[in-house]
């Protein structure tokens, strides 16, 4: 059971999106998220801004240019109170990976459920008052764009790329130029916009305004060669063999042909039974990591609360902050957690750990015959939050 419904129109199918928006073009959901609606208040994320852990920049915009200066101002958390005495009339918070600190903002993912978990990067908010913007700009990833207050006016152009100049001295990447304008709308709460990578886009708030990005991320290959030497790096089986050339050379050279033959086996092994283990624990390891600092739960349960927590109708739920991920193979499933493998684990707790990565809300039905004190320990971990709620 899923409690949230797509964030797409009647008129477009997740299918439908995917093969002809998703990286390509930006599209328009009027009312796609209508639950972000009175969610929060801009108190509420101003608040959230100064605390202590939260991952939080403020960007402030001088009311004119000067020739040479920058016009923007960045400061990086941790931010205080003072921080926001005497701004000028534009400026920008925006707090990351706001998982972290409302497990049912993070819920919203579910809407969003045709993109696999572990493309998803974090959503982060921003606030700004009536004419903030982050300047015109592109991002590498796809984004969401929810608006959860106010309104804001988004403004979409051209493509960018590598070449793309950016103003130069400015503390953040902006451009002058977007191009042909494509797209000019105001979005109200509970809209979304699907922005795709490296289209220009400029946000201007027309009033005070919470903009949730639900942002995606895509993981570099040279992570998951790092994470494969983390692997099998004292695996014996993988030293390369002593290569002793065919005639006598010189003895400082490394020939050519050694590498050739080095290269030739680290191929074969990518290529064989081991190599594809090692990859899929590497690829697993690599998307099941946070970008964030867990911060572990501050209330916990005893097992009696949570049994009777459930028993009063609670449901237990992932907890996007955190990343649960499995991986099926023909002779079993393998789940991992933030980055580690989950060793010796039951088959009736690993399915029950697969049906909450799959966004399913677990009642006192499903968990009552496995031992609670485990399930206890998940909510330790912070990988499921227990919703009253429900
Ligand atoms: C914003 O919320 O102001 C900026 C989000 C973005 O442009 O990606
Ligand atoms: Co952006």
């Amino acid at each position: 059971m899923t409690s949230i419904p797509l964030c797409l129109t009647d008129s477009i199918t997740p299918e439908q999106f995917l093969s002809e928006y998703w990286q390509k073009k930006p599209l328009l959901i009027k009312q796609g998220l209508p639950q972000l609606i009175d969610m929060f208040e801009p108190e509420d994320m101003l608040g959230l801004a100064v605390e202590e852990d939260a991952s939080a920049r403020l960007l402030i915009q001088a009311a004119s240019k000067h020739e040479g200066l920058p016009q923007w101002q960045l400061k990086k958390s941790p931010l205080s109170e003072a921080d926001f005495d005497n701004l000028p009339a534009q400026w920008t918070v925006l707090v990351q990976n706001m998982e972290q600190w409302s497990p049912e903002l993070g819920q919203l993912w579910q809407a969003f459920d045709f993109i696999p978990q572990w493309q998803r990067d974090d959503i982060m908010v921003s606030f700004a008052p009536k004419g903030g913007s982050v300047g015109k700009h592109y991002d590498d990833y796809d984004v969401f764009l929810a608006q959860g207050y106010g309104s804001r006016r988004w403004q979409l152009g051209k493509f960018c790329d590598k070449g793309t100049e950016f103003v130069a001295n400015e503390p953040i990447r902006l451009f002058d130029d977007m191009g042909e304008i494509i797209f000019d709308e105001i979005l109200e709460a509970g809209d979304v916009l699907y922005v795709p990578p490296k289209l220009s886009h400029f946000g201007v708030a027309q009033d005070d305004c919470l903009t949730f990005s639900f942002g995606c991320r895509r993981p570099n290959l040279m992570q998951i060669i790092d994470s494969l030497a983390d692997i099998a790096t004292s695996d014996s089986d993988l030293f390369i063999p002593m290569l002793l050339p065919q005639t006598l050379q010189a003895s400082g050279a490394l020939q050519a042909d050694s590498i050739d033959a080095i290269k030739e086996q680290l191929l074969q092994m990518l290529q064989s039974k081991r190599g594809d283990d090692i990859i899929r624990q590497a690829v697993l390891e690599v998307v099941s990591k946070r970008q964030y600092d867990v911060l572990v739960p501050e209330e916990t349960l005893d097992t009696d609360e949570l049994m009777q927590a459930l028993m009063d109708g609670a449901t237990l739920q992932a907890d996007y902050s955190n990343r649960l991920l499995y991986s099926q193979t023909n002779d079993a499933v393998t789940l991992y957690a933030n980055g580690q493998r989950l060793d010796d684990l039951e088959n009736s707790a690993a399915a029950l750990l697969s049906r909450l990565a799959n966004g399913e809300h677990l009642t006192y039905q499903d968990v009552k015959d496995i031992d609670l004190d485990e399930v206890n320990e998940w909510l330790e971990n912070g990988w499921v939050w227990v919703n009253y709620n429900e």
